[in-house]
C-alpha cells in the first residue's frame, strides 16, 4: 500500500514506519522533526516531509488523495505539557487531528487513529463514595473498548484535557462512522516502552515521560523521583509486541477493524510506578553499574510539585484485549523485566558511546 503516516518521526511512529518497509508498503513520513528514522531515512519506499501540521495551506489534501491508508499519530504525548500547555495540546491533538480525519472522509480513505488509553480516565476505586467492597480488584480498572465508561477528574485539574481532546476526536470519528460511513480505526494504546522513547532530559529540555526520568536518573544519579510514592499502577507493552498487533490492524484481513477500536496493551505487566523504579535500579546495578557510583535513591514528591498545579494522575489501567486476542490473534510477549533490559541496554549504549566520542574528541 501507499501509506501516509503522520507523526512518523515519533516512537511509535519511526518503529511502525520501519515494519511498514519492512513488509514492503510505500511510506511517506511527515513529521515536525526527522531524527528518530535517521537510520533508515534513505530506504527507497520512505519519502521524508518534515512539516509542522499547524502551518497554513499545507499539502494535506493532496497527500491524502496519494494515499490508500492514513495513519495520524501526531499529538502531545506528555503529562507535563497537559498540565504546562493545555490550550496548545487541545489545539494539536482535538483541532488539527480533526483536519486530518475530515480530509480522510472527503476523500473516503481509510484511517487509522492513534488515541490513548488516558480516556478510560481514573479508575471507580479512585471515587471517594464509590464504596467499593474490594477497591484493589483489578475488575476495577479493567478496561473494555465498546463496554467500559471514561471517568475524568474536576475541569480544575487540566491534566484531564488531553484525555478529553482524544475522547471529543474518537466520539467524532464514530459519528462520521454513522453518517458518511466514514472507514477508520482507532488505536488505544497503553503506555509502550522501548529504544526511542522520549529523551533524556539532560540531553534536552522538556518533561518527558516516567522511563525516561529513570533512566536520566540511573545515568546521571540523581535522585528517582516517584510522585505520590509511586503508588500509581500501569501495564507496560513492549514496542516490539506494539508494532506486531499495530502490522495486523493495518493488514485489516477481511475488514476485521473497520469502525473498531482496540486496546493495545499487556494486561500482565502490571506494576506501580515505585516497583518500576526499584526494578531499574536492581537492572542498572546488576548490568551496567560502575560499582564506585551510588545508585540514587528514591524521594517522594507531590504531583503539583513535579508537575505543576492541575496535575491529578490516572490511578491504575488495565487493558482488555479480548478483541485484539480474538479479531487479530495477537498476543504481547515481552514481560515487564525484558522490556525494561532491552530498553535499558539502548540508552546506557547510546550514552556510552556518546562519552567515548567526547573522550576522543578530548584526547
Ligand atoms: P511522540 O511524541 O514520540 O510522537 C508524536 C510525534 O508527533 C512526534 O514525532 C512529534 O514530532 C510529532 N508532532 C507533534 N506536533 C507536530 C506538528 N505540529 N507537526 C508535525 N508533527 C508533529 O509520541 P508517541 O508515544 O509516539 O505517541 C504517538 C501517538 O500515540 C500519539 O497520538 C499519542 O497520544 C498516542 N499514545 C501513545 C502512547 C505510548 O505509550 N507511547 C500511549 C497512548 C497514546
Ligand atoms: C501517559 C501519557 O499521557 C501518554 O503517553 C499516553 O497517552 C498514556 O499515558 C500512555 O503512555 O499509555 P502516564 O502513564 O501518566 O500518561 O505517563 P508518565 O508520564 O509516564 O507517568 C507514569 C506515572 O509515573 C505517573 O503516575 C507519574 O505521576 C509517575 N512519575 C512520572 C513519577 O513517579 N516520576 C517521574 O519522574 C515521572
Amino acid at each position: 500500500m501507499r501509506i501516509l503516516s503522520l507523526g512518523a518521526g515519533g516512537f511509535i511512529g519511526s518503529h511502525l514506519t520501519h515494519r511498514l518497509l519492512t513488509e514492503g508498503h510505500r511510506v511517506v513520513a511527515v513529521d515536525a522533526s526527522l531524527e528518530k528514522v535517521d537510520d533508515f531515512i534513505h530506504h527507497p519506499n520512505l519519502t521524508v516531509i518534515q512539516e509542522d501540521i499547524r502551518r497554513p495551506g499545507w499539502d494535506l489534501n493532496d497527500l491524502v488523495a496519494d494515499a490508500d491508508l492514513v495513519i495520524d499519530l501526531i499529538a502531545y504525548a506528555n503529562p507535563g505539557l497537559y498540565v504546562k500547555i493545555p490550550l496548545e495540546v487541545f489545539r494539536l491533538n482535538f483541532i488539527e487531528n480533526l483536519k486530518i480525519a475530515e480530509a480522510c472522509v472527503r476523500q473516503q480513505k481509510r484511517l487509522i487513529q492513534f488515541s490513548t488509553c488516558e480516556v478510560y480516565g481514573r479508575s471507580a476505586a479512585s471515587l471517594k463514595h464509590a464504596g467499593l467492597r474490594d477497591p484493589d480488584d483489578p475488575i476495577h480498572a479493567t478496561y473494555t473498548e465498546d463496554t467500559s465508561e471514561c471517568i475524568l477528574g474536576p475541569v480544575a485539574k487540566h491534566r484531564w484535557i488531553y484525555s478529553c481532546a482524544k475522547q471529543l476526536l474518537e466520539r467524532v470519528l464514530h459519528a462520521y462512522g454513522l453518517e458518511h460511513d466514514f472507514n477508520y480505526t482507532i488505536i488505544r494504546p497503553f503506555n509502550f516502552i522501548g529504544p526511542k522513547i522520549d529523551f533524556l532530559p539532560h540531553e534536552k529540555e522538556g518533561i518527558p515521560r516516567v522511563f525516561s526520568f529513570f533512566m536520566d536518573a540511573l545515568l546521571t544519579g540523581q535522585p528517582i523521583k516517584l510522585v505520590n510514592g509511586g503508588s500509581s499502577r500501569r501495564c507496560y507493552t513492549y514496542i516490539d509486541d506494539a508494532i506486531e498487533c499495530m502490522n495486523r490492524i493495518v493488514m485489516n484481513s477481511r475488514g476485521v477493524c473497520d469502525r473498531q477500536i482496540f486496546n493495545i496493551g499487556s494486561p500482565r505487566n502490571e506494576v506501580s510506578i515505585r516497583q518500576m523504579a526499584i526494578m531499574m535500579r536492581e537492572i542498572y546495578g546488576e548490568r551496567y553499574r560502575d560499582t564506585a557510583v551510588r545508585l540514587p535513591d528514591l524521594v517522594s514528591v507531590t504531583g503539583d510539585e513535579f508537575y505543576g498545579v492541575g496535575y491529578e494522575d490516572s490511578d491504575r489501567r488495565i487493558p482488555d484485549i479480548t478483541k485484539a486476542r480474538t479479531l487479530l490473534a495477537w498476543e504481547p510477549t515481552w514481560n515487564v523485566r525484558q522490556m525494561l533490559e532491552a530498553t535499558m541496554d539502548y540508552y546506557v549504549n547510546r550514552h556510552r558511546g556518546a562519552a567515548a566520542t567526547i573522550a576522543v574528541g578530548n584526547a
